[in-house]
C-alpha cells in the first residue's frame, strides 16, 4: 500500500502535504504533485494535511489512473521538500469536474 495524489490536485496545488512527509517523497509537475509509491512509508500523515482533500490510500476504490500517474511522474519529475506560493486560483479550482484533461506534463522547478 502508498498513498496517492489524485485529481482535485490539479491546479490547487497547495503543497501543505510537502511540508510535513517525514520521507520528502513528493515530485513536482507544473500543476500537480506525485507521491513516489516506492518511497512513502505509508504513513498517512499528508492525507488530512491537503486543503483540496486529493490525497488517498492507494486501496480506496477506483484509484488505477492515479496509482499509475503517481508511479509514472515520480520518475520524470523533481523531488521537493518545501511548500511554494500555491497558485493565485488555487480555490477557484478547488472541485471542479474533469482536470484530469488539465494535467500538464510538464515538471515543476522541483
Ligand atoms: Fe509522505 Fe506519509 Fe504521505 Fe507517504 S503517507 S507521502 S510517507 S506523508
Ligand atoms: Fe496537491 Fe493537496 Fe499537496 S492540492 S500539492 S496534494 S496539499
Amino acid at each position: 500500500m502508498t498513498y496517492v495524489v489524485t485529481e482535485n490536485c490539479i491546479r490547487c496545488k497547495h503543497m501543505d502535504c510537502v511540508e510535513v512527509c517525514p520521507v520528502d517523497c513528493f515530485y513536482e509537475g507544473e500543476n500537480f504533485l506525485v507521491i513516489h509509491p516506492d518511497e512513502c512509508i505509508d504513513c498517512g500523515v499528508c492525507e488530512p494535511e491537503c486543503p483540496a482533500d486529493a490525497i488517498r490510500a492507494d486501496t480506496a476504490p477506483g484509484l488505477e489512473k492515479w496509482i499509475e500517474l503517481n508511479a509514472k511522474y515520480a520518475r520524470l519529475w523533481p523531488n521537493i521538500t518545501e511548500k511554494k506560493q500555491e497558485p493565485a486560483d488555487a480555490k477557484a479550482w478547488d472541485g471542479k469536474p474533469d482536470k484530469l484533461t488539465l494535467l500538464s506534463p510538464n515538471p515543476g522547478s522541483g
